[in-house]
């Protein structure tokens, strides 16, 4: 069984990652300092998969934390790199905080990996950093924009430093773009986990629709897009920690790449209006909401052109807009 090192596996994205690598049998060792996660979400990914993961408590930015990691576990074959901080806005309030964690942290790792002889890693980057792009569907091919948060900034970075140290030969990577990941596991006994008011659009619908919220701020009805409303590409949580383990088999299987970037979407655009419908007519709970102004800092429209994601990784989406309502629906359900 190849060890697998996930950071952040206890966040959204990495215990959806967790789950599908057990399901592959892979072994799972988790690091993640609980900043963002909650720790009874390892027994629902054992409960889930009927395997254990081992789990580390500690912060990818402490150095003596990492070796010991990887002089405990010895063999370790591959990372996937999650564990970073996320908010758009706060790392606009709190800039440092992002350059320091995200940056340090990924530096960190490349050099105890390297030390350890581990070659392989995935890596959690972003849509974000492709800004307004010029034409849709977004494809690798798409410019890179000027970022314009210094959270996308961090993403941008975080390739740029990958990009070059693989070049040197002493490690191998794939950087997988994620557009919009939500929904939740099917058993909803794993999902989303905000801290507080929700940034993102569907926490706040499935709190607005369980009652924790009054209504939805729909946040711009003046885009140039057919109802007014932004566009994105919402991917299922599972389909994307699917990719994942797809991105590990492309670095186990074919060894003569050093990096690639791979857009991890749907392919599909969905307005917020749209979303909003898809929620209703899935789960039969009508939502409160209203128009506002645009929020700072959003894009138009953006959505993948996943041409390359499904031949590179050889893999596609499975679920629509509508069982990733339901799936964070039920999730939210189970949560109160
Ligand atoms: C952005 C980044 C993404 C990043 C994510 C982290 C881009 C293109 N995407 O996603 O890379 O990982 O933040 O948080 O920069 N909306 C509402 N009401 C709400 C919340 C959201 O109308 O209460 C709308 C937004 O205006 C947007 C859409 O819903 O049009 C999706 O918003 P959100 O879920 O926050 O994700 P992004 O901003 O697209």
């Amino acid at each position: 069984m190849k060890k697998v090192l996930v950071t952040g596996g206890i966040g959204f994205i990495g215990s959806h990652t967790c789950v599908e690598l057990l399901s592959q049998n892979y072994e799972v060792i988790v690091i993640d300092n609980l900043s963002n996660s909650q720790i009874w979400i390892k027994d629902k990914i054992e409960e889930i998969s009927g395997k254990n993961i081992t789990f580390y408590s500690n912060d990818v930015c402490d150095r003596n934390a990492l070796i010991h990691i990887f002089e405990t576990e010895k063999n370790i074959d591959s990372i996937i790199h999650f564990a970073a901080y996320k908010a758009v806005g706060e790392s606009v309030e709190f800039p440092l905080k992002y350059y320091k964690n995200n940056i340090d942290s990924l530096l960190n790792l490349i050099e105890i990996a390297e030390k350890f002889q581990c070659k392989k890693m995935v890596f959690s980057s972003s849509c974000t950093v492709y800004g307004i792009p010029d034409s849709l569907p977004v494809s690798e091919q798409t410019p890179i924009k000027p970022a314009n948060s210094p959270y996308g900034a961090t993403k941008q970075m975080a390739e740029t430093i990958l990009n070059d140290v693989c070049r040197t030969g002493s490690l191998r990577s794939v950087l997988l773009r994620y557009f919009n990941p939500v929904g939740a596991h099917p058993s909803a006994k794993i999902g989303e986990l905000p801290i507080g008011i929700p940034n993102n659009l569907v926490p706040f619908i499935t709190q607005t629709a369980a009652g924790i919220r009054k209504s939805l701020s729909i946040y711009g009805g003046d885009y140039d897009t057919a109802d007014g409303t932004a566009i994105r590409d919402y991917i299922h949580v599972v389909d994307l920690a699917k990719a994942h383990v797809k991105a590990i088999e492309l670095l186990t299987n074919e060894t003569e790449f050093q990096i690639e970037t791979i857009n991890v979407g749907t392919g599909n655009g969905y307005s917020v209006l749209e979303a909003v419908k898809a929620f209703e007519s899935s789960t039969g709970v009508k939502l409160n909401y209203q128009i506002v102004e645009r929020r700072a800092g959003d894009v138009p429209a953006v959505f993948a052109d996943t041409t390359y994601a499904n031949k590179r990784l050889n893999w596609k989406c499975e679920f629509g807009i509508n069982e990733m309502m339901l799936h964070a629906w039920n999730w939210q359900k189970n949560l109160k």
